[in-house]
């Protein structure tokens, strides 16, 4: 068995940035179309008019501020509410093949590694472009790697649960080294004409290096100490678009082919299980909470955020120890915890311990627990 190391870490971030006014005025846009088009049948209490959202709210209840998109036209636009991405011929590398070379890049210079010291891929995200070949096989062709590579989706969670899946390969001598990435384009799946999540999500990409440790040579370690999944079945996280459902015309273009959540029961059920998740882990590891340096939190919610790191720590974290990313990236389901660990990392001294943790659909949660080398 050999020990594991994270050598090295990266971030796509794609370049165009909406801000809550701006999302709000598309939306507010809609409902003023929506609400005179119907104007008759709402009058007579046929249809139920809409109403505005709110920047003040937004903030408020989520502490999203602006968010990163692949497309910002599209999106703003009140008669398409959605991104415009034109498709690709197969001869060309697709968009999250694209995201995923660009934060892998940045993973590969860090861990001062090239595309000939990884032997696998692992593209681990909420929603896949297409069934099949894997998007992880493609990026394994775009970069030149040999070896292995296959995709996997635990929502939210999917890169704590990728990390597990690679530093498994590297421990039992399968891979020198894995490149694990998350091209999260959620904007693709988020309905922007519901008044309830249409400000939640944003769109990047992280790519993380997972290492064999006797082998690696960069100046960013960190040891993977351990790591604690968990899964308890929930709908209140869901979205069930997929290949079935051209076998049930009925449903086709329902709201419920794009995310849809229970937002007030999420926030209740899943803080106390992450923060007795990672306690639980940190006590199987023999470490105290309070030797924990750094959390790097999955970033859905601020006040999701500062209530784990309260339970955790009996006190309100100091902003340093659990970073937010949110504000300006929003949720970028499984990239957020990776996005925080990418930029707040190199401040860190020898030795500290970090918990890289992630929650969402499924439940699904993971607890990664990290010690600066
Ligand atoms: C989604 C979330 C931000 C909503 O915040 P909330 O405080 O629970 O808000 P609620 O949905 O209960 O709505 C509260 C009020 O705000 C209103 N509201 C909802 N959306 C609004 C909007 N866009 N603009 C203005 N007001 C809005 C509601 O109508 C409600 O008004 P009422 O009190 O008069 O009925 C929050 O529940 C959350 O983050 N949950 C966890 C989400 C999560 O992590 N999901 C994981 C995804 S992977």
């Amino acid at each position: 068995m050999h020990n594991v190391v994270i050598s090295g870490t990266g971030l796509y971030t794609p370049a165009n940035s909406i801000s809550n006014d701006e999302l709000v005025a598309s939306f507010n846009a809609y409902v003023a179309q929506f609400n005179a088009e119907n104007a008759a049948a709402i009058a007579r209490g046929e249809v139920e008019a809409l109403t505005e959202s709110s920047s003040a709210f937004i903030e408020r209840a989520s502490g999203i501020k602006s968010r990163f998109v692949v497309d910002k036209d599209g999106i703003l636009d009140p008669q398409r509410m959605a991104p415009r991405i034109p498709e690709r011929s197969n001869e060309q590398w697709g968009i999250l093949c694209e995201m995923a070379i660009g934060a892998a890049q940045e993973a590969l210079a860090r861990a001062g590694r090239t595309a000939a010291d990884i032997d696998g891929v692992i593209v681990a995200c909420s929603n896949l472009q297409r069934a099949y070949p894997a998007v992880a096989i493609e990026v394994q062709a775009a970069l030149g790697i040999q070896g292995f590579g296959f995709d996997m989706n635990v929502a939210c969670s999917s890169a704590t649960f990728g990390l597990q899946a690679a530093a498994n390969s590297v421990q039992l001598g399968q891979a020198r080294a894995i490149l694990m990435v998350n091209p999260e384009i959620c904007t693709g799946h988020l309905n922007f004409r519901d008044r309830d999540s249409h400000f939640i999500f944003g769109d990047a990409c992280t790519a993380v290096i997972v290492e064999r440790a006797d082998l690696a040579t960069s100046k960013h370690q960190f040891d993977i100490v351990g790591s604690k999944l968990l899964t308890q079945f929930s709908n209140n996280i869901r979205n069930n678009f997929g290949f079935l459902n051209r076998a049930a015309e009925e449903g086709i273009g329902a709201p419920d082919k794009l995310f849809v959540q229970e937002g007030r029961k999420v926030f209740k059920e899943v803080c106390p299980m992450v923060a007795e998740l990672i306690a639980a882990h940190l006590q199987e590891h023999q470490l105290n909470v309070g030797d924990v340096k750094r959390f790097w939190l999955h970033q859905a919610n601020l006040n999701m955020n500062l209530l784990i790191a309260r339970k955790l720590l009996g006190r309100d974290a100091e902003p340093h120890e659990a970073p937010v990313i949110l504000d300006s990236y929003a949720n970028t389901s499984s990239a957020g915890s990776v996005i925080a660990l990418h930029k707040h990392q190199d401040d860190l001294p020898s030795g500290a311990l970090g918990v890289l943790s992630s929650f969402g659909a499924g439940y699904s949660i993971g607890s990664v627990i990290l010690r600066k080398r």
